[in-house]
C-alpha cells in the first residue's frame, strides 16, 4: 500500500515500549509469498481475492440483515482488552479438576440485531462487546453464499504447497474501535483474512516463549501472556524487557499469516470504527521431528510435560514445586 493510500496514521496505535520491526508484505504471486509460508514466517499478502465477496458487501447494515435469526457468541468487557479464556479449565460442581478463576469478560448470546444495535449506540465509557462466532450453516443463505465465494483455491493452495492439515474453522470477528485480543498463541497455522476497517497485529515468534511468561497448561489462561502490555510488571516479569516482535496494520484486502505456535496482540484501531475479520484456522502438518527441533516443536514438548505433569500429580498445586525441585541448582546455571 502506498503512502497516500494508507487510512489510518500512527495516533491510532496503543502505545508500548516494544521493539518492533515491520511485517513484509508481497503481493499474492510473488514467490516470497511462500518461501516464508514454508519458513513458517509471518507475511502480509496483498491483492489476493480470498474473501473479495465479502469485502463488497459486508458491512453492519448488511450482516444485521442477512445474517440471520440465530444467537451470536459476544464477549461483554468493562475494558479494552478481550482476553480469551477456557472454560472447560474453570473449576465447577461438573469439574472439580478445574480452578478458581473469574473470567475477566463476559461470554454472551445475542441475536444480530441486538448486537447492531448496541454497536451504533455505544459510547466512550460504556461496557465493550466484541462477536466472535465460528461460521456454520446457521449464518443464513445470502451470507453462506458469499462464503462459498471466498478464494477456496487460494487456500487450498497454501494448504497443500505446505502441508497443513483440515481446515478446522472460520471465525467471524466483529469488533469495535479499540478493542483488543490480548497476546497468546494458537495451536494452528492461521491466513487471517481483513474485510473492514484496521487492525493492528503485533507478533513474536515461539523462541520469546521465556519474554512471555504464558500461564499454565491447565490454566482456563492456556496459551495467553500474563505480561499485561499495558502495564507490565517487570519484577514479575523481567524478561518481557528483552522482547522482540514484528508488527504490520492489516486492512480490506490484506491476508496476515500467522504461523503455528506463534504470539499474536491484535488491536482495532483507535477511533477507527468497527472491524470485521475472518479467520482461516488449519490444523498443522504431520510432524516429522528432524534435528535440530524447531522453536514450537518445543513450545509443544513443554506442553505435554505439563500435561502429563498434572495427570500424574493429579493437583495443579504440586507441579511447580516438583519441576523446581527437579531443575533448581542441577539444570539452571550455578
Ligand atoms: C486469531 C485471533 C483475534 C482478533 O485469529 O487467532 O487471535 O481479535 N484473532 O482478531
Ligand atoms: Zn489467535
Amino acid at each position: 500500500m502506498s503512502e497516500e493510500q494508507k487510512s489510518w496514521d500512527s495516533s491510532q496505535l496503543r502505545n508500548y515500549d516494544i521493539e518492533l520491526e515491520q511485517i513484509p508484505r508481497y503481493h499474492f504471486q510473488d514467490p516470497k509469498v511462500d518461501e516464508r509460508i514454508s519458513k513458517n514466517q509471518p507475511v502480509l499478502i496483498t491483492g489476493s481475492k480470498l474473501v473479495k465477496s465479502a469485502e463488497e458487501k459486508w458491512n453492519l447494515d448488511y450482516l444485521g440483515k442477512h445474517l440471520g435469526k440465530s444467537t451470536y457468541t459476544v464477549f461483554l468487557s468493562k475494558n479494552h482488552n478481550f482476553k480469551y479464556f477456557d472454560e472447560k479449565k474453570i473449576y465447577s460442581k461438573s469439574n472439580p479438576k478445574g480452578i478458581e478463576f473469574k473470567p475477566p469478560t463476559q461470554r454472551l448470546e445475542m441475536n444480530i440485531h441486538e448486537f447492531m444495535k448496541k454497536l451504533k449506540d455505544w459510547k466512550k465509557g460504556d461496557d465493550r462487546l466484541y462477536l466472535q462466532q465460528t461460521l456454520n450453516s446457521t449464518v443464513g443463505p445470502s451470507i453462506v453464499e458469499d462464503y462459498l465465494k471466498f478464494d477456496w483455491h487460494f487456500v487450498a493452495d497454501k494448504k497443500n504447497k505446505h502441508m497443513w492439515g483440515e481446515l478446522t474453522s472460520n471465525v467471524l470477528f466483529i469488533s469495535m474501535e479499540g478493542n483488543v485480543t490480548p497476546c497468546h498463541y494458537d495451536e494452528q497455522q492461521n491466513l487471517f483474512a481483513q474485510i473492514l476497517g484496521y487492525k493492528r497485529c503485533i507478533l513474536f515468534p515461539p523462541d520469546q516463549f521465556e519474554c512471555l511468561y504464558p500461564h499454565p497448561v491447565y490454566h482456563p489462561h492456556d496459551r495467553q501472556s500474563m505480561v499485561n502490555f499495558d502495564n507490565p510488571n517487570f519484577t514479575k516479569h523481567p524478561k518481557f524487557k528483552n522482547i522482540k516482535g514484528c508488527e504490520t496494520v492489516v486492512g480490506p484486502g490484506d491476508v496476515l499469516y500467522i504461523p503455528i505456535y506463534w504470539w499474536h496482540h491484535i488491536e482495532s484501531l483507535l477511533h477507527g470504527g468497527p472491524t470485521i475479520t475472518v479467520n482461516f484456522w488449519y490444523k498443522g502438518g504431520p510432524t516429522n521431528l528432524q534435528y535440530p527441533l524447531q522453536d514450537h516443536q518445543k513450545v509443544s514438548i513443554m506442553r505435554n510435560v505439563e500435561k502429563m505433569l498434572l495427570e500424574v500429580l493429579q493437583d495443579p498445586q504440586e507441579i511447580g514445586p516438583l519441576l523446581r525441585a527437579m531443575v533448581l541448582g542441577r539444570y539452571t546455571d550455578p
